[in-house]
Parts: C-alpha cells; structure tokens; sequence
C-alpha cells in the first residue's frame, strides 16, 4: 500500500489549462474525495496519476517512489470509471480474472483470488453468469474486483457510481466504503455529488478551472469555506456581501454582521460572510435571548415542505436568504409573514473578496 503525492502538476490542452499547479498529499489508506464541477480537471487529475497521460510539469509519487517515467502497468494502480466495460462474452469470473492471466499468473493462484475478489464484492456465487446477467449495481461491482483483484497499490475511482439510479448508489456507497476499509488501500474518488463526497471521504479537494480551490476534512471546508465557491459548491450558503469592519461585515443598509472565523481582512475591503441555511433560527418575535446573535428582518416569500424539514425563503433589501429548518409539528410560520433571523457569529464565515465573486 502507499500514498500518493503529487506536486506542482501542470497540463494543458492547446491554451487550455486542465491543470494549474495542482499539489495534493494523499495519505497512504486515505479515502479522497476530489470534486468539482464538469471540465474542472478531476478525470485529467486521475489520468496523470494513472500514467494514461502525462503532465507539461510537476512530479507524481505513489510510495515516495517517482512515477513519472513508469508506464501504466508498472503503476500498480486499480482503476474504475462511470463506464467500466466488461467483456460482454466472457464470464464474471474471467472478467475479473483478466488482468492476472495478463500477468501470466498460474491457474491455480488465479482461481482463488478471483474467488477471493467476488467474495469481497459480495458476487461470490455469481462467477459463471454473464455481464448482460446482472444488475447494473452487480456490473459496477464486478468492475470493481477487477480493479482490486491484482493488489494494486492504490484505487482511482471516476465517477463509479454516476450511472447508477440513487437508492442504488447509496447502498454502493456503502458497500464501497466497507470495502475500502476492509482492504485498507489508498483511494483516489472523482465525483461531482457533493453529498457523495461528504458521506464517504476523509479527505476532500475542491477544483475549479484545473486549480484546487480548497482542501481538508470534509466539516473542515463545510465549517470554514475559504472563498464563495468552496461555500456554495460544497453544501448550500447563504452569501451576504459588504465591506469588512476586520471581524465582520457592514451590509449596504448599515447592519452590522459579525464572523466567528475565517480570513482576517483590513477594514473597509469589500468582503462577504456565507451562513449555512441550517444554522438560522427563524421566528416572529424580537426578543433577545442572545445578544451576540447577528439579527436579519424579512418576510417569508416561499416555504417548501420536505418532511422532516422545511426551507424558508425569506426577502430582505433586494437579497433572499434560505432558511432549514427541522419540523417539530409546532411550526406556524407562513408564507408572507415577517420574520426575524438570528444566528450566531460562529456560524458565520467571513471570506475575502476575489475573483470568485460573480
Ligand atoms: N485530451 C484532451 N484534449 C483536449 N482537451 C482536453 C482533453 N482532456 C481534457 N480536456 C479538457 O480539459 C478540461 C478538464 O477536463 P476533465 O479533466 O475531463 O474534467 P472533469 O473530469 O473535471 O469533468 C476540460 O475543459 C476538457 O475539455
Ligand atoms: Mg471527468
């Protein structure tokens, strides 16, 4: 098993940058999630990684040896995509069984890895059928022994699960996370779900336009988001905007909003503060139980109910914030009533202006 470093990774397609002195430590057994929009160089990542493709600049380790000049075979790598084609004519079993007798393994040792890998998967009694004889669920994991039945040193999963409908992928996810554990190997997983990251990762890197906007523990970037990207992107954010008074912000209309963390900025500099939807408390009266809280009025524009939660649109100078919050039966508030929001400084992030403000 090893980890993977890669450092000051550069490639570029014509003018085009797919990656922009992209530098990330995976450690050895971690489970990363890299994620990022469509086109923001995830799978170019991979592929570098891989050996399939190689960087303008920069340097890639897998175990602290230098990969550069090592053909994919020699990687050591296992590898699983959104279109993971099996050999339709061959069996699950000979699927699974390919990239060892590539390697000229003997039957025998063959026959009781592949077994061993479908066991994992969960397919053990499954080795005779066909691909077109499965679910799509048991192809993905038939895949998936493929890419783990030769001990590759680490895994690089593109998208596995995209095809599959959700209440598949979500037991896929589990299934992947127990079995990433139980092997212990270093995996490298491309997603643009953000809530698949945040579920299965220890780690996550936000890209954007080839650069690595961001990374850490997942509540690490959903507590301390360092730009407006990284705080709408990763979970959803309420973005207020103003100039900084150092510790806060101060809205066009002269409210006073205070950050508990986040960058620290010079007076005066325009900045923003983002505020998870689900750290506002929503209510009709004025009191002051905290005197700290920062405190909006509006009026409700929208509720939607989901259950075990409604969201809450609510209008205030020009800007609709959102509002979760968990139904208890008690809820009376309604659709153009005005309301007060309060939340804590804590809950509030105060981020730098850039160029990510659009
Ligand atoms: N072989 C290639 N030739 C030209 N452009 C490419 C090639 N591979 C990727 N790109 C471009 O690089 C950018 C990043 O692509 P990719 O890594 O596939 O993004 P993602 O996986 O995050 O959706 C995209 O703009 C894509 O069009
Ligand atoms: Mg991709």
């Amino acid at each position: 098993m090893a980890g993977v470093q890669v450092a000051n990774l550069s490639r570029s397609f014509g003018a085009h940058k797919a990656l922009d002195d992209v530098s990330i430590d995976f450690a050895d057994g971690g489970f990363y999630a890299l994620l990022g929009p469509s086109g923001s160089g995830k799978t170019t990542l991979l592929r570098q990684i891989a050996g399939f493709d190689f960087p303008d600049s920069g340097r890639i380790a897998i175990g602290g040896e230098s990969v550069e000049r090592v053909p994919v075979e020699k990687r050591r790598i296992g590898m699983v995509f959104q279109n993971y084609a099996l050999f339709p004519n061959m069996s699950v079993a000979d699927n699974v069984a390919f990239g060892l007798s590539v390697r000229g393994e003997a039957k025998a040792t063959i026959a009781s890895e592949v077994q061993r890998a479908l066991d994992l998967v969960q397919l053990g009694k499954l080795g005779a059928r066909r691909p077109h004889q499965l679910s799509g669920g048991q192809r993905q994991r038939v895949a998936l022994a493929r890419a783990i039945v030769t001990k590759p040193r680490v895994l690089l999963l593109d998208e596995p699960l995209g095809a599959l409908d959700k209440a598949l992928r979500v037991d896929m996810q589990i299934e992947l996370k127990r079995i990433q554990r139980e092997i212990g190997i270093t995996t490298i997983f491309v997603t643009h779900d953000q809530e698949e990251a945040l579920t299965m990762s220890d780690r996550i890197g936000i890209l954007r336009d080839g650069r690595l906007v961001q990374e850490g523990p997942p509540e690490e970037i959903y507590d301390k988001p360092k730009s407006e990207f990284a705080a709408t992107f990763l979970g959803d954010a309420n973005i207020l905007r103003g100039e900084t008074t150092g510790t806060g912000i101060r809205l066009a209309d002269g409210t006073a909003i205070a950050a508990g963390a986040g960058a620290t900025l010079a007076a005066g500099a325009k900045a923003s503060c983002a505020v998870r939807p689900e750290r506002i408390r929503i209510g009709t009266d004025s009191g002051t139980s905290d005197p700290n809280a920062n405190m909006l009025r509006g009026q409700i524009s929208k509720r939607i109910f989901a259950g075990n939660n409604s969201t809450y649109f609510v209008d205030r100078d020009g800007q609709t914030i959102k509002v979760i919050v968990q139904n208890t039966g008690v809820e009376k508030l309604a659709e153009g009533q005005k309301v007060v929001l309060r939340w804590s400084p804590e809950s509030t992030v105060l981020i730098a202006a850039s160029q990510d403000m659009d």
